[in-house]
Order: structure tokens, then sequence, then C-alpha cells
């Protein structure tokens, strides 16, 4: 299935949606600290449902997506806020990050392949700087998706080891049964994930 077909339905129904939790945790944890806005990643960001409302707080954005069309789109629904807006049309896992506050990856990550994602985690925390967040989430091995071409699953103590010498600040799995933008129902297990680097 190409990368088009398989996410135009999600662009439509859920792409606009309301910023992910995570994020705005994050989000409040900075502005709690006083930290100012700086460059942020938003790594497959789709049409930029976490991307935009960082750009209205004043963050630069490099948002990357694989599909130069959902860029096209984010581009459109940023302006005219959009001048802290980079455009990365590229693979999360061909991506060279630079040095960043804050790396997003809503339900994202797990759309890189296992052979490739120790490198592209690796390439994540050296991105971030000193007391910087991510926020992102990733599959666990219930998930219906487990198993499948191209799809990465953590189990619990895979997530310890990702997210050792982190300040985790939250941490939640979730297992639920759940209509997909396609109108499918799927058994989703999800990890829920804000940290801090020291
Ligand atoms: C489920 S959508 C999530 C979009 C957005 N982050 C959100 O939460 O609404 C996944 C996005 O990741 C992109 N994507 C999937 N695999 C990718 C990869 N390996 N490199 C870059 N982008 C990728 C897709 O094109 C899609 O826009």
């Amino acid at each position: 299935m190409s990368g088009e077909s398989r996410f135009s339905a999600y662009d439509r129904i859920a792409g606009a949606g309301a910023p992910r939790s995570t994020v705005l945790l994050a989000l409040e944890k900075f502005e709690a600290e006083r930290r100012a806005p700086g460059l942020a990643i938003d790594l497959g960001c789709g049409i930029g449902r976490d991307t935009l409302p960082l750009l209205e707080r004043g963050w630069r954005v490099v948002a990357l997506d694989q599909r130069a069309e959902a860029l096209a789109t984010l581009a459109e629904r940023a302006a005219p806020a959009s001048s802290g807006l980079l455009l990365w049309a590229q693979r999360i896992e061909e991506a060279r990050l630079p040095p960043a506050d804050f790396v997003i990856a809503s339900f994202s990550l797990f759309l890189v392949p296992p052979e490739r994602f120790s490198k592209v985690w690796a390439g994540i925390r050296s991105a971030l700087k000193p007391g910087g967040r991510l926020a992102l989430q990733l599959l666990g091995p219930r998930d219906e998706w487990a198993g499948r071409t191209g799809i990465t699953v953590h189990r619990a103590e895979e997530v310890d080891a990702l997210l050792a010498g982190l300040e985790v600040e939250w941490r939640q799995e979730e297992e639920s049964v759940a209509v997909t933008p396609r109108g499918v129902g799927k058994r989703w297990h999800l990890w829920h994930l804000v940290a801090r680097s020291a």
C-alpha cells in the first residue's frame, strides 16, 4: 500500500484534530519552566496537528513527513503564521536532525521499520538539547499491527531502555479498541511518553 493511500483518510478525518495530550503536557512543562520557545522537530507531522499549535506559540518547527502533499496542506494551514516553519519532505530514517529543544513523534515512530529503529532513536537522543523534551507514542506487543512488516513494537522493558537517562514525565500504557480513521476497528496497545533530557 502506498504512503499516500494509507494516510490520506487519516489526514481528512484525524489529521486536523486537537494537539496530542503528550505535546500539550510538554508545552505546559516548558511554560512552567519559563523556557523560551526554541526549535521543535515534528517527525511524521502529517498536516500539522501538533506543528500548528507550536508555531502559534512562537516555536520554530522542522515539520518532517515522507508525503509532500501532507506538507503542502500543512503550509496552507499554517499561513500566515508560517515564518518559523521548515518543511522537510523525507523519511524519518533518512533525516539528519539538528539540535532541538523539543522532538515530537505522534503516532509515527512505530512506522519506522524495526531494523532502522535503533539508529533513528540514537539520532533523536543526540539531537535533544539539555532540558529538551520528547513527546511521542510507541506501540506495544499486543497491538494488532504487531508483526506486520515495517511496524516496530516495544515491550515495557524495551521502553525502559529507550528512556534510560531521561526524566520520564508521562508514561501511560493504553490498551483499547477503537475505530481507525479508515473506519476499521483496531486493537491498540500504545505507550504515550513525555520525557525530559537532563
Ligand atoms: C498516523 S499519521 C500521524 C500524523 C501526525 N503526527 C498526527 O499525530 O496527526 C503518520 C504520519 O507519519 C508519516 N510517516 C509514516 N512513516 C514515515 C516515515 N518513515 N518517514 C516519514 N514520515 C512517515 C505519514 O506520512 C503520516 O503523515
